[in-house]
């Protein structure tokens, strides 16, 4: 196998080194390109263009393959829990009992927050957006934790990670709870992660509630799925903003600012709009179809579908979709939005346009039906995605941090005007 690449240009042939990752993906380093020849290279939207090595997340996007530190999501699914992927993602191995239980542990000690958080969000506007909220309270963290903000303190890493892992629940229930002129609930740590979650989500102080273990193994089971995915948006921000060594809650409240975006974690609240636009409206999953075919902007688009790196099925799609219809049944539900999801799949997978342009279910596609169907309001499901990759975002900053990283600083081709003179205000 090649060892390097050539590149001849402008009567000058140089070589650069091809790397090759443990997966056989292969990459030309370019690391002296710009040294050796003048030339940088050009690739809007990162289309090609690798950030870094990672050990964290392994996707084949032509094989549908999705791996968490070499374990198949299948599998984390089926036999895992949250805490114990976001452990694994994080510090890189499944962890033995005595330490799952100290992390699980200390994650529930910090549940609680700041007493002055309440003002914080009563502050807000009733109908702000729980993304906008939590960004914000994930940014503020920095100003009630002024202990645990050194990105190369390794107890102060540990502290405000175990912090933001906890409080990250309990500042998306506030808000909700804000949204609709609710108490906010305290946690109650004699409960599980998720299960404090619901608590605190649909839990009032005038009467006990009662965790449905159907939904909360269903939570659990998004959580997994959601909790990593290589360089995406929001943990390529993550690393980004963190490089500058700004702390790891600054660069946490960045990655959910880009997550809101509807390209991204925005799509599964846009799905469950669509899909409740198609029901409520009567309209046929084939004129839907047909319009995302239109070459208007991403607001015609079949949200829920298309990916840039799965051009096959998304194994987390496959997963949830099983999930719904399991869930909806023990809950005996029956979701009319699920019916018109699957029927919008099976026209999408038999129509030319998705199947020449690789377009299938993503993440987002079926998460929304099961949050749905326990009550969630939609404005919620991207701060459920937060919460799900907030290990994700944590494990690739850390990640970034130990590798001597340098501030990531994007080169550009200027192609605006040439030097010209100052033109004074009487000549314009
Ligand atoms: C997530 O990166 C990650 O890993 C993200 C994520 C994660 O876990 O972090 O997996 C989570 O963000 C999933 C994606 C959620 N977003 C949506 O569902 C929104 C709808 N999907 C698209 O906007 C789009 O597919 C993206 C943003 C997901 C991917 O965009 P790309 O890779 O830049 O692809 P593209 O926009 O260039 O589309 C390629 C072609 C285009 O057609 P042509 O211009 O070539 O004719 O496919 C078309 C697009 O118009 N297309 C769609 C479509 N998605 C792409 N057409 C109709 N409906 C769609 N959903």
């Amino acid at each position: 196998m090649a060892k390097t690449a050539e590149l001849r240009f402008d009567g000058q042939t140089i070589e650069l080194p091809i790397i090759e990752g443990s997966e056989g993906e292969r990459a030309i380093d370019i690391g002296a390109l710009r040294s050796k020849t003048g030339l940088i290279t050009l690739d809007p939207g990162y289309v090609n263009t690798g950030s870094c090595t990672s050990a964290i997340t392994f996707i084949d996007g032509e094989e549908g393959i999705l791996r968490y530190r070499g374990y198949p999501i299948e599998e984390l699914a089926e036999k895992s829990t949250f805490l114990e992927c976001a452990y694994l993602l994080m510090y890189g191995e499944l962890p033995k009992r005595e330490v799952l239980h100290a992390f699980v542990d200390s994650i529930r000690r910090h549940t609680m927050l700041h007493e002055d958080f309440r003002g914080f969000f009563k502050a807000l506007p009733k109908d702000a957006h729980p993304m906008a909220a939590c960004a914000a309270a994930v940014g503020a963290l920095a100003t009630f934790y002024p202990d645990s903000l050194d990105p190369v303190d390794e107890r102060q890493l540990e502290i405000s990670t175990h912090r933001l892992i906890a409080k990250l629940p309990t500042l998306a229930t506030y808000a909700y709870k804000h949204s609709i002129g609710q108490p906010f609930m305290y946690p109650d740590n004699r409960l599980s992660y998720v299960g404090n979650f619901l608590h605190m989500m649909f839990g009032t102080p005038c009467e006990d509630f009662e965790i449905d273990p159907v939904v909360r193994k269903a939570i659990d089971l998004l959580l997994i799925l959601h909790a990593d995915h290589e360089q995406n948006c929001s943990a390529s921000t993550v690393r980004l903003v963190g490089s500058s060594n700004v702390n790891l809650f600054a660069s946490v409240s960045s990655g959910i600012t880009a997550l809101w975006g509807p390209r991204h974690g925005g799509a599964n609240q846009d799905v469950i709009e669509m899909l409740t636009a198609i029901r409520d409206e009567g309209l046929s999953g084939k004129e839907f179809v047909e319009r995302a075919k239109s070459r208007e902007a991403d607001a015609a688009r079949l949200t829920g579908f298309g990916h840039r790196v799965y051009k096959n099925h998304d194994p987390r799609a496959t997963v949830i979709k099983k999930a719904c219809f399991e869930v909806l049944e023990k809950m005996g539900i029956h979701s009319k939005l699920l019916e018109i999801a699957v029927e919008l799949e099976e026209i999408a997978l038999k129509d030319e346009y998705f199947v020449e342009r690789k377009l299938y279910p993503n993440v987002d596609f079926y998460s929304g039906v099961i949050y749905s169907a326990i009550g969630t309001p939609p404005n919620m499901f991207t701060a459920m995605f937060a919460i799900g990759r907030l290990p994700g975002w944590i494990a690739q900053w850390m990640e970034m941090h130990d590798d001597k990283h340098k501030i990531g600083r994007p080169r550009q081709v200027y192609v605006g005007e040439n030097q010209r003179d100052y033109v004074e205000l009487e000549d314009r």
